[in-house]
């Protein structure tokens, strides 16, 4: 069998393909890399001390978790030194991350979310990493949010890695989406699907439920269709899932089908949504319609929204096709 590792794959796609450029294929290649350290940190649990609470808050006002701060830390290291990118932001920080003036400045933009599932870390179920690159443009400063305010569409490549019992990294150039397996005893990253595909049928749904009494009405018009089952008007039995960590419910969707939603809800409402669009709407939207899924807010395609703020919140309703395009048309009748 040919082994395709992360790093043969990239060159393949840079000399055989045209896809990518040596820059774009370092830049791939160091956050895999810093994945991976993030795995090794993750995997080392009550040994290490990285579990429990950071003590500090990040810019959204939520607690960090030690695990948090770390990731984020072992990103902006691995990143700043290469010279593929112009700037860096993320999750954990309120402004950008500006690239030292030691190092060469690249043409690239990376945004990430260092841990998605913050709340799953202490109790050992799968959390992820989620990043997005864009390309810095020309006369913007990459040290201003403003660089980084670009449509989902401008995305050149995505990714997330899974912590689970063996850790993944899915990634899309454009070109389709493909999933490498972390061979723990070689440290390397290796090809295991290839032109990932969402079924654009399923019977399986991801919903927070206990937010239902503050849902809007095209929601919850849909996930009670839904839960009616057989006998109610779609005529079949759906299950439910919901990991409470994106990256693991999203991937269970690359892998079988279903839909994800985190809706607007009055709750939230005032903050626009619970996601952020900039490093984890738009790099999931970008993956899920490159293996042929949908994902839009319930007004419009996620990937077409013009963001106005680095952290801005958005309603994500991503997954099968299909089941996407029904609750859309429940928000366009609304
Ligand atoms: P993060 O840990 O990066 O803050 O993201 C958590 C997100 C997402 O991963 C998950 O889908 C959602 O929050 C879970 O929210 P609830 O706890 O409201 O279910
Ligand atoms: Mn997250
Ligand atoms: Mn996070």
């Amino acid at each position: 069998m040919r082994r395709i590792t992360l790093s043969r794959y990239l060159i393949e796609e840079q000399r055989e393909k045209g896809k990518i450029n040596a820059d774009l294929r370092l830049l791939i290649e160091v956050v895999a890399r810093a994945c991976k350290r993030i795995a090794i940190a993750i995997g080392k649990g009550g040994l290490g001390e990285v579990l429990g609470e950071a003590g500090s808050d990040n810019v959204q006002g939520e607690a960090q978790k030690k695990l948090d701060v770390l990731s984020n830390d072992i990103f902006l290291e691995a990143n700043e030194w290469g010279g593929h990118l112009a700037g860096m932001a993320s999750e954990e920080m309120e402004l950008p991350h500006a690239i030292p003036n030691r190092y060469p400045q690249g043409e690239y933009l990376l945004l990430f979310d260092p841990l998605d599932g913050s709340s799953n870390i202490d109790i050992n179920v799968s959390v992820g990493t989620i990043f997005s690159v864009l390309r810095s443009a020309e006369g913007c400063d990459p040290t201003q949010s403003e660089a980084f305010l670009q449509a989902g569409t401008e995305q050149v490549a995505a990714g997330y890695a899974v912590y689970g019992p063996t850790t993944l990294l899915v990634l899309t150039v454009g070109n389709g989406v493909v999933c490498f397996t972390l061979d723990r005893e070689l440290g390397s990253f290796v090809l295991t699907q290839e032109n990932l595909q969402i079924p654009p049928e399923t019977q399986e749904f991801a919903i927070n439920m206990s937010n239902m009494r503050h849902w809007e009405t095209p929601v919850k018009r849909y996930i009670d269709e839904l839960l009616a089952g057989k006998t109610g008007p779609r005529g079949k039995d759906f299950n439910m899932r919901w990991v409470a960590s994106m990256v693991a419910d999203v991937h269970r969707i690359m892998t079988r089908g279903g839909i994800f939603l985190y809706p607007l809800d009055s709750k939230i409402a005032a903050q626009g949504g619970k996601l952020r669009l900039m490093y984890e709407a738009n790099p999931m939207a970008f993956i899920v319609e490159q293996a042929g899924g949908a994902a839009t807010t319930g007004h419009g395609r996620i990937l077409d929204l013009q963001p106005s703020g680095l952290h801005q919140r958005v309603p994500v309703i991503l997954g099968s096709k299909n089941e996407v395009a029904i609750v859309d048309s429940y928000h366009r009748k609304a």
